[in-house]
C-alpha cells in the first residue's frame, strides 16, 4: 500500500476515535432527553457499545503500530451541533422524533466510514484490524436497524392517533 493510502486509513481512524468520542457524550444527552422508552434504552445500549468501539479503535491503532490520536471529524461534529441547537429549543415529541433521525444519520455516516476503513486495513493486509472494524460495522448496522425500526412504530402510532 502508498503512503498516501495508508495515510488516509490513519487519518480516517483518527476521524472516527475523535467521532465516537463525541457520539458517546451525546448519546447520553439523547438517552436522557427523550421521553419515548425504547428509543431512550436504545441510546443508552448504544452509548455503552460506543464506548467498546473506543477501545476497539485503540485496538486498530495498535495491530497498526500508531498511537492513538483523534483528528477533527466534521460531519458528526456538525450533526452534533445541529442536534444541541434543535434541543434547545424543542421537547416532547418533536425532539424524540428528531432524536432518533439524528441516531439514523449517524448510524448511516458510520457505516459509509467503517465499511471503508475494514476494506482499507484489509487491503494493507492489516487483518486483525480488518476484523475489529468490521464487528464494529456490524454494531452500526445493528444500531441503524434498531432506530429506524423504533422511528417506523413512532410514525405509525402518530399517524393513528391523528
Ligand atoms: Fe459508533
Amino acid at each position: 500500500m502508498t503512503d498516501n493510502m495508508e495515510k488516509l486509513l490513519v487519518e480516517g481512524l483518527q476521524e472516527m476515535y475523535y467521532a465516537e468520542q463525541q457520539l458517546e457524550s451525546a448519546l447520553e444527552t439523547m438517552a436522557r432527553q427523550t421521553e419515548n422508552e425504547e428509543a431512550s434504552q436504545g441510546f443508552s445500549e448504544h452509548r455503552e457499545e460506543t464506548r467498546e468501539q473506543v477501545q476497539r479503535l485503540e485496538q486498530v491503532f495498535e495491530q497498526i503500530g500508531q498511537n492513538p490520536e483523534t483528528r477533527e471529524e466534521q460531519v458528526v461534529k456538525s450533526l452534533i451541533e445541529e442536534h444541541e441547537a434543535f434541543a434547545e429549543d424543542n421537547d416532547g415529541e418533536v425532539l424524540d422524533r428528531y432524536n432518533m433521525a439524528t441516531g439514523q444519520k449517524v448510524e448511516h455516516y458510520e457505516i459509509a466510514a467503517y465499511g471503508n476503513l475494514t476494506s482499507l486495513a484489509g487491503k494493507a493486509g492489516y487483518d486483525d484490524a480488518a476484523d475489529l472494524l468490521s464487528e464494529t460495522l456490524d454494531e452500526e448496522e445493528a444500531a441503524l436497524e434498531e432506530v429506524t425500526q423504533v422511528s417506523e412504530q413512532f410514525d405509525e402510532r402518530e399517524i393513528s392517533s391523528d
